[in-house]
């Protein structure tokens, strides 16, 4: 049985004022939830995450990290960086990145490869346009994309990677993929990580995100593939994220 795990994504949101009065607040209310919640904040809020968090069954989450380690590559922040404040998860590939900052299928691969090296836990985002949805290509699009990411990556790792399937026509526009398509997608890749790893497949975490919320949360989680969510907007809110994790 593999259990379920939350994350809320951020994105471009909250100063660390902020999080720390919204952690304050969400804390005592997801004590119970008996699943995985993880809080990816921006990096410029993650000390007073980490220290907040401290104690806690909550885990603290990064939105990227670097493929390199240190050195000369001005903005960029490293594993060592996250790891010493706490960080046990990093989004890599989020379609925003691939869209807005140059992200491409190389980035995400190098990116979670360094992700293993400091023993950080990489979820990977795939995830496909309307336009390929439309023209049938989806399925492809996606296999493509779980395959590069993953080059390189031991069974073992990939134990302990999570794939996010952010299909990017739901992601913040109030479309939600519907439980059965988010399934059949989710059931894709399941398959596609068995070609390249067998049974661990059955034990890795898949992930849906694309305009979740707490309405729509229970049906999507009664999936047989669907081992959690990645939630942008609804986790800003204290209601609807604590709502969403103790469903969960
Ligand atoms: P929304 O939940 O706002 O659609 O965002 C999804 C997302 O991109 C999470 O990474």
């Amino acid at each position: 049985m593999r259990n379920k795990i939350i994350i809320g994504n951020w994105k471009m949101n909250k100063t660390p004022s902020q999080t720390e009065s919204f952690l304050q607040e969400i804390l005592p209310k997801i004590k119970q939830s008996s699943s995985v919640v993880v809080f990816c904040v921006p990096f410029t809020n993650l000390d007073i995450a980490s220290k907040l968090l401290k104690g806690t069954k909550a885990n603290l989450g990064a939105q990227n990290i670097s493929w390199q380690d240190s050195g000369a590559y001005t903005g960029e922040i490293s594993g060592a960086m996250l790891k010493e404040l706490s960080v046990s998860y990093a989004l890599i590939g989020h379609s925003e990145r691939r869209q807005y900052f140059g992200e491409t299928d190389t980035t995400v691969n190098q990116r979670t490869v360094a992700a293993h090296r400091h023993n950080i836990i990489p979820v990977v985002c795939v995830g496909e346009t309307l336009q390929e949805r439309q023209s049938g290509n989806a399925q492809d699009i996606v296999t493509n994309q779980i395959k590069q990411a993953l080059k390189d990556i031991t069974p073992e790792q990939a134990q302990n990677t999570i794939v996010a399937y952010e299909p990017i026509w739901a992601i913040g526009t109030g479309v939600t993929a519907s439980a059965n398509d988010a399934q059949e997608m989710l059931k894709h890749i399941r398959k596609q990580l068995n070609n390249l790893y067998g049974d661990i497949a059955d034990k890795m975490h898949l992930l849906y995100g694309g305009s979740a919320t707490a309405a729509n949360a229970q049906e999507l989680l009664s999936q047989p593939d669907l081992d959690g969510l990645l939630v942008g907007g609804a986790s800003l809110k204290v209601e609807d994220f604590s709502t969403m994790a103790n469903i969960v």
